[in-house]
């Protein structure tokens, strides 16, 4: 039996959903014995999933790059049984979506003719109006892998950098590339200077975060400059302000980065609060089909 609490009611697997207990999959699913897949996290505020298109068609990009052959159309048809299923219908709640490469003998190339197993959950989350934590980051060697930009199930270096952060007291890590900063465990690092927002060019280093995509937007309809270019670790401490994003962080002002304290703890520099209203005014609309 699992715990109650933290698991969700019910689990879509592979066209049926279950009791969470009930989603089983095979020990030879090529996610289990390869890290085989990708997943992608979205939230339900109230009625209406936030971005939902953006993250579809990411999930889909991200399944076309890796040539599992799933139309992630099939899976959005699945939500509303889902939420239905979970008594999630119009309520606050994450949805987890994973698809991998299916259950195959191992072998590492990809096998022909298997389907993928693709899986789904949702869970009561709620979001605050404006994310008011101020964040403390610890610097770290980014690791990874070369392809960052895949939402890869293989998430062996972002785990274990934000367990470095846990192991420090810190609330997330943040990788440091050749010298230049690349983005937390699991979310999109942003800097501003001289009223200027500086962020990671969208490449191979980084995920190209939903929530990164729509701060760009807002500082274009806010008539901010945006800078897409990495900044040195080594030039931290002569920046105004930074603020990492992502799905389930919203955009959190960090007071601390390494050894850089931007500002006393409860103090927000003037653009990240000015970010941050635009983002909770988005989350009034109804922004289920909105693209970024
Ligand atoms: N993480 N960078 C990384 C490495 C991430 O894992 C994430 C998201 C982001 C932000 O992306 P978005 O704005 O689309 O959420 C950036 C998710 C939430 C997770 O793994 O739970």
């Amino acid at each position: 039996m699992l715990p109650r609490g933290n698991f969700p009611e019910k689990v879509f697997l592979n066209g049926t959903i279950y009791p969470s207990d009930a989603a089983q999959i095979s020990v030879f699913d090529r996610g289990f014995l390869f890290g085989d897949g990708i997943y992608e996290v979205m939230v339900q505020l109230d009625h209406s999933i936030f971005y939902k298109k953006a993250h579809l068609d990411r999930l889909q990009e991200n399944l076309d790059k890796i040539n599992i052959a799933y139309d992630v159309g099939q899976l959005e048809t699945q939500i509303a049984p889902l939420l239905h299923a979970a008594s999630l219908e119009e309520k606050s709640c994450l949805i987890y979506m994973q698809v991998t490469r299916g259950v195959a003998p191992r072998k590492h190339a990809y096998p022909k003719g298997y389907p993928a197993t693709t899986m789904m959950y949702a869970l009561p989350f709620s979001l605050p109006h404006i994310n008011s934590k101020n964040i403390t980051a610890i610097l770290e060697p980014d690791f990874r892998w070369h392809r960052c930009d895949i939402k890869s199930i293989s998430l062996l270096g972002n785990v274990m950098t934000n367990e470095m952060a846990m192991n420090q007291n810190a609330d997330e890590a943040v990788l440091v590339r050749d010298g230049l900063i690349t983005e937390g465990s699991h979310t999109n690092i942003f800097f501003i200077k001289d009223e200027k927002v500086y962020t990671h060019p969208a490449n191979e280093h980084i995920l190209n975060g939903v929530t990164r995509k729509i701060v760009l937007e807002l500082c274009r309809n806010l008539e901010i400059p945006v800078v897409e270019e990495p900044i040195a670790a080594n030039v931290v401490s002569s920046m105004d302000e930074a603020f990492l994003t992502g799905t389930t962080t919203q955009i959190a002002s960090i007071a601390q980065l390494g050894e850089h304290r931007f500002h006393v703890p409860d103090a927000i520099g003037k653009t990240t609060l000015k970010l941050q209203e635009a983002f909770a005014e988005l989350k009034q609309l109804d922004s289920s089909t909105l693209i970024v």
